[in-house]
């Protein structure tokens, strides 16, 4: 595996490998990498010729200050993980390289009613950051396939929107959840939940899964406040949100026949720590 760290080295390595006929695959990421990320991996070898990882913790996508200070960095680990998978070039900028002046940070682009709701309205100005970097990455890796997880559901639809809009001709393969065993959601966050916290979060998948069944003989509406009154009976859980939406506009349905791909987005609290989950309901 190449690790390459500035942005005209990379260019540079991935044009002269296009001029050989390599298709490119690209997985983003912001290190601590678990299995989720490797199943990215993994889809990309699959299916192109080249694969490139970015490993940057983006700092214009956290809101909070002091979440950006406690996330994983784990690069040692990290590298070893993806020379095992295969990667070929591992992209590893530092903050100065991709946000060389304060200019560089700003985000002229309005992502319009996805960057108002349910993630948004929990974490303003989260989307914008992660549309600026994912443009920018974009730009330098130039690749034919983006590999995103269907975890963060919303993210997959803005960075959908993105490469509309931009006429990026960039196919974009969400790639399916991956849970642990007893059906958590794998995350980087993950490593902050301990003992009672952990074991609570196994609530927010059971709850998907319950309303998947509940949404055959309810309302979406009903369904939903079941699902969100069960959660929030429980100590150590605090809902931020709980949605069920038209799958591409994120738009809130009350009847299953309104939209043909239809989710349910989750996103809650335990013990300090912010945790998604969701799951298709249709098709
Ligand atoms: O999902 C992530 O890890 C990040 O939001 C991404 C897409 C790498 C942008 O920083």
């Amino acid at each position: 595996m190449i690790i390459l760290k500035t942005i005209a080295a990379t260019q540079q390595f991935i044009v002269a490998e296009k001029q050989t006929g390599k298709t490119i695959g690209f997985v983003p990421t912001m290190g601590a990498l678990h299995a989720g990320h490797i199943s990215l991996v993994q889809q990309a070898k699959s299916e192109t010729s080249l694969v490139v990882v970015s490993i940057f913790v983006n700092p214009t996508q956290f809101n909070d200050p002091k979440d950006l200070e406690k996330y994983p960095i784990t690069i040692e680990a990290d590298t070893e993980k993806l020379v095992a998978a295969g990667v070929n070039v591992l992209f590893l900028p530092s903050v100065a390289e991709m946000y060389p002046d304060e200019a560089s940070k700003q985000m002229p682009y309005d992502l319009g009613y996805i960057d108002t709701v349910l993630e948004a309205a929990a974490r303003p100005g989260h989307f914008k950051g992660v549309a600026l970097v994912v443009k920018k990455l974009l730009d330098i890796v130039t690749p034919n396939k983006l590999y995103m997880g269907q975890k963060d559901y919303q993210q997959l639809q803005v960075v959908r929107k993105l490469i509309a809009d931009f006429d990026l001709g960039i196919e974009l393969i969400s790639c399916p959840i991956i849970r642990e065993p007893d059906g958590l959601a794998m995350s980087s966050r993950n490593v902050r939940l301990t003992g009672e916290h952990r074991i609570a979060a196994t609530e927010l998948s059971k709850a998907l899964f319950k309303l998947k069944e509940d949404i055959a003989k309810q309302t979406p509406p009903s369904a939903k406040e079941s699902a969100k009154q069960h959660l929030n009976s429980h100590p150590l859980i605090d809902v931020v949100y709980l949605e069920i939406v038209n799958g591409h506009t994120l738009v809130p349905i009350s009847d299953v026949n309104e939209a043909p791909d239809i989710a349910a987005l989750l996103a809650a609290r335990v013990g300090g720590v912010h945790l998604l989950d969701n799951i298709i309901l249709k098709p």
